[in-house]
């Protein structure tokens, strides 16, 4: 049996959660060990090549989870919402019942005070919704750290406070100062997610493309390489090209043979 939200929320303060985001089976069937795979919108860069997420459609998502969904056995799947998915609170409810229903245990979506009632709607439609805040893909013009000054600070603190109370089961914390980060962790009753938002957030997410080592266009100094992956591919594809310009690719065990008399016998045919 897979993780369930109350696994989640009983880690708080407990055992810190992992999470990495996943898009296809493959990947997933290796990171399944964490505790949350999210399948993000930041599939649209990673694995879409767009800028940023705002191309990311419904459908990508369905795609994306199903992926996801075929290849988990232990972790749970939290699936984004989005941009212009959730827009009013028919379409959201519709919208996560579709993630729902292609494998997702939760979905996700971006916003402070503003987007209360429509998680109020989602999770009254009894689907489960994790929150982000802080730097907000979705919307951002551009990446910048998020509660530097008191006010932003204080805006966050009471975003976090309402969204919980809206019904969120935990929240993403975006590029928040760790100081904001740790506040929050402290006084919502739910656990936060970081990233980029300090060591003090109850859990950790990080793009599984980053912490391998996949993604070379960005390299936020928060997403820690644990692999250098993309030096590892090019190397054995030059290897690839190489072996197979000179012939050394196939070898005899990569072959398939005829039985040497059916060979003798279809030759004497078609000479
Ligand atoms: O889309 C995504 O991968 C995310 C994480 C960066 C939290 O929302």
């Amino acid at each position: 049996m897979h993780k369930t939200i109350k696994d989640i929320t009983e880690m708080k303060g407990k055992e810190k959660i992992t999470v990495l985001t996943g898009y296809d089976s493959t990947m997933v069937t290796l990171c399944d060990q964490v505790d949350v795979i999210l399948v993000g919108d930041s599939a649209g860069m990673v694995m879409l090549g767009y800028k940023d997420t705002t191309s990311v459609t419904m459908e990508d998502m369905i795609r994306f989870t199903t992926a996801v969904k075929n290849a988990r056995k232990d972790s749970l799947i939290v699936s984004d919402l989005p941009i212009n998915s959730y827009q009013t609170k028919e379409d959201a409810v519709a919208n996560s019942l579709k993630l729902i229903q292609a494998g997702a245990d939760a979905v996700k979506l971006e916003g402070g005070k503003e987007i209360a009632k429509i998680i109020t709607a989602i999770t009254e439609a009894g689907i489960h919704v994790m929150g982000h805040l802080g730097l907000l893909p979705q919307t951002a013009e551009k990446y910048t750290v998020q509660g530097k000054t008191r006010e932003d600070a204080i805006e966050l603190i009471n975003d976090s406070k309402i969204i919980t109370e809206a019904g969120v089961f935990s929240i993403v914390l975006e590029m928040v100062t760790s100081q904001v980060a740790k506040i929050i962790t402290e006084k919502i009753t739910v656990p936060t997610i970081g990233i980029g938002s300090g060591k003090d957030c109850d859990g950790q997410v990080l793009v599984v493309h980053d912490m391998l080592g996949l993604f070379e266009k960005i390299k936020p100094k928060f997403a820690k390489r644990y692999l250098s992956l993309s030096e590892e591919i090019r190397n054995a594809v030059k290897l690839y090209v190489t072996e197979v310009k000179e012939e050394s690719f196939p070898a005899e065990g990569n072959e398939f043979q005829m039985d040497e008399s059916e060979y003798n016998k279809l030759r004497k045919e078609i000479v």
